[in-house]
């Protein structure tokens, strides 16, 4: 293997172990204690694994969690009457609404119901349009751990092709947003693929970093990438796998081992980008209450 691993569990555990000193010390001097509140509807085994991950993260930072586990027959009615007791709640600094959500759930009008104050996911209108234009906003996770990942590593982004597979509002749309943004871990030139691209591997065989959020196992491999790619995968896919205790294993949108053979470095599927979502929601829920507080 050629390539140098982005290894997002030991740059997360560094960025809690700081995020913890601060809890507690806006503890000490506020009295305030950061509070997430969590919604998870339904039973979706990969969002029950993603929110007890979350859950246990806030208790090692110090902070605390209000976990609402509503059945896969909540109404949408009633999933905004949580969000509202929630938004109304002075002990929560950040509100989760763990998607995907149930068909009978209309999603945006769910998370339009969270104030942006509270919207740590940043996936609120008022705060993805604030990043758009440049304004202090909660960023969202995924994407803003990607930028700290790079950053981390001394990725060079400024002047860089950036390609980005995938155009979800969770993950391609802003993460193409902030690599391009003129800031430190942007000023990058972008090319957006998605499903309707014609020759997916002309556009990724240019990306000097190549971030894919394709949500399909397999959909970069090694032919696909240019010498020396800075590779960033945000794909969790469960691969059923009788040999494994849970009976499946985790892969990556992207072909590790093809991949890894060119690329110069890459973030592994568990242990990359996952850890770093977590991170930068305790970062926003932290630098939530420390607004509430008056810091
Ligand atoms: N589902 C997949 N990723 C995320 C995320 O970052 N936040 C929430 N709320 N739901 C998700």
């Amino acid at each position: 293997m050629r390539a140098t691993i982005l290894d997002g569990k030991k740059l997360a555990a560094d960025m809690r172990a700081d995020i913890a000193a601060q809890v507690a010390k806006l503890k000490a001097e506020t009295g305030v204690t950061p509070g997430l509140g969590v919604i998870l509807i339904g039973e979706n085994p990969a969002s029950l694994s993603y929110v007890t991950a979350k859950e246990k993260a806030c208790a090692d930072a110090g902070m605390v969690s209000r976990d609402i586990r509503l059945p896969a027959t909540t109404t949408q009615e009633e999933a905004i009457e949580w969000v509202r007791r929630l938004n109304d709640d002075p002990a929560i600094h950040g509100i989760l609404v763990q998607l995907p959500l149930p068909k009978q759930i209309d999603e945006s009008a769910v998370i339009d119901a969270i104030i942006p104050e509270k919207d740590v996911d940043g996936f609120t209108p008022v705060n993805v349009g604030r990043m758009m234009i440049g304004k202090r906003c909660f960023l969202p996770c995924t994407p803003h751990g990607i930028i700290q990942m790079l950053l981390s590593a001394g990725v060079e982004t400024s002047g860089k092709h950036a390609v980005v597979v995938g155009r979800s509002n969770i993950v391609g749309k802003p993460v193409s947003h902030l690599l391009m943004r003129k800031a430190k871990g942007g000023n990058a030139t972008v090319t957006v693929c998605h499903t309707g691209t014609a020759d997916l591997a002309a556009f990724t065989r240019q990306a000097d970093i190549l971030v894919v959020a394709a949500g399909h196992p397999g959909t970069v491999t090694g032919d696909m990438v240019k010498p020396g790619a800075v590779v960033i995968d945000v794909g969790v896919n469960r691969i059923p796998d009788a040999t494994r205790p849970k009976g499946f294993r985790l892969a990556g949108d992207v072909d590790f081992d093809s991949v890894s053979e060119v690329a110069s470095l890459i973030t592994p599927v568990p242990g990359g980008v996952g850890p770093m979502t977590i991170t930068m929601l305790l970062y926003n829920t932290l630098e939530s209450a420390a607004r509430s507080a008056g810091r």
